[in-house]
């Protein structure tokens, strides 16, 4: 079993290494090696390399700029998967390509469904749309091409709000942390074991993936905001000593904070389908952030560096 993982420097794509299973070999790419803005050369690729399944974790992840870089944001995130589709089409081989609750408006009151139509308020989110309709058009009849969304990821590696928070913390007196936009901070550990399990089902031959279902919506359990996050961050990191005099963390308004990109005010994914199908016991995102921040002491990539 080869499988192909684009972004695999990423925060998602190095914690799915990290989790890789002894009898998988997986062939690493990086933007050098792999260019998702080298539509032709990723089909070409992947046509050469004749990988059993790609994982794609790379994207154009920055929210905000992607507002004033529209072309490149829907390049990467969006029209990549057409070639990335059309190679695996050709190949018989399968994807997983992880999507976000971005491509969500917010104004629900209960948490979306993997039917549900996505409305996407800000470019990032409309690119994701356009890669996941790629990915169903060309693979999604076939029972190739899987779709994961999913909101909020947290690792030790890498860039993520956790990591951002502590380091403001440790710099500033005062920060200002929104309020009013309600999800699930995910670990990129409990996602990667999902995105494994697809795998590993079908090398047991397992035929569930064939019944047709192209999106996943997998989250940890809970929901919270970005207010609230950052206060559990700092109550975590004083209780386990990362931090010492930390900033005070006060709430604002979305409206108040006045971010470049919209976000939706509640974009929490309904997973019910995703637990029931692979049985997964999910956990609170509390104890997963506890043991995040635990393991950060002994990490080579935290938020010190
Ligand atoms: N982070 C979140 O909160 C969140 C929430 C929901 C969904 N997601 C989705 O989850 C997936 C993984 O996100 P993440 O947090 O792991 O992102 P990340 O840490 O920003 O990693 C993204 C990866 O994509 C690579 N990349 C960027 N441009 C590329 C290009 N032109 N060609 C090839 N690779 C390129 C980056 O390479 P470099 O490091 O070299 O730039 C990096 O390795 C993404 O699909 C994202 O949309 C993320």
């Amino acid at each position: 079993m080869r499988i192909l993982l684009i972004g695999s420097n990423g925060q998602l794509g190095k914690s799915i290494i990290e989790k890789k299973p002894h009898n998988i070999n997986i062939i690493k790419t990086s933007k050098e090696k792999f260019n998702l803005l080298d539509h032709k050369k990723c089909r070409s690729e992947i046509i050469n390399l004749k990988p059993d399944w790609v994982v794609n974790c790379g994207a154009y992840t920055n929210v905000d700029r992607a507002e004033n870089d529209k072309e490149k944001a829907i390049k990467i995130n969006g029209e990549s998967l057409k070639y990335i589709s059309e190679g695996l089409l050709e190949t018989g081989g399968k994807l997983i390509h992880i999507s976000t609750d971005y491509v969500f408006d917010g104004k629900s009151k209960i948490p979306y469904k993997p039917t549900e139509k996505p409305i996407p308020l800000n470019v990032y989110g409309y690119s994701k749309v356009i890669g996941e309709n790629h990915v169903i058009d060309i693979l999604g009849d076939i029972n190739k091409g899987f779709i994961i969304r999913t909101s909020w990821l947290m690792s030790p590696f890498g860039s993520n709000f956790v990591s951002k928070i502590l380091k403001l913390m440790n710099s500033q007196n005062e920060i200002k942390v929104v309020n009013d936009q309600f999800s699930c901070p995910t670990t990129c550990k409990s996602l990667s074991d999902l995105c494994w399990k697809f795998i590993l089902y079908d090398l047991q031959n397992i035929k569930f993936l064939d019944d047709g279902q192209s999106i996943y919506h997998f989250c940890d359990d809970g929901i919270t905001n970005w207010y609230e996050f950052s206060q559990t961050i700092r109550n975590y990191a004083l209780e386990l000593g990362l931090i010492k005099n930390p900033a005070i963390i006060k709430p604002i308004s979305s409206a108040e904070y006045r971010a470049v990109a919209k976000r939706p005010k509640y974009s929490l994914l309904d997973c019910r389908e995703t637990i029931d199908k692979f049985e997964l016991d999910t956990i609170d995102w509390r104890i997963n952030l506890r043991n995040l921040l635990n393991s950060f002491s002994t990490s080579s990539d935290n938020f010190t560096n």
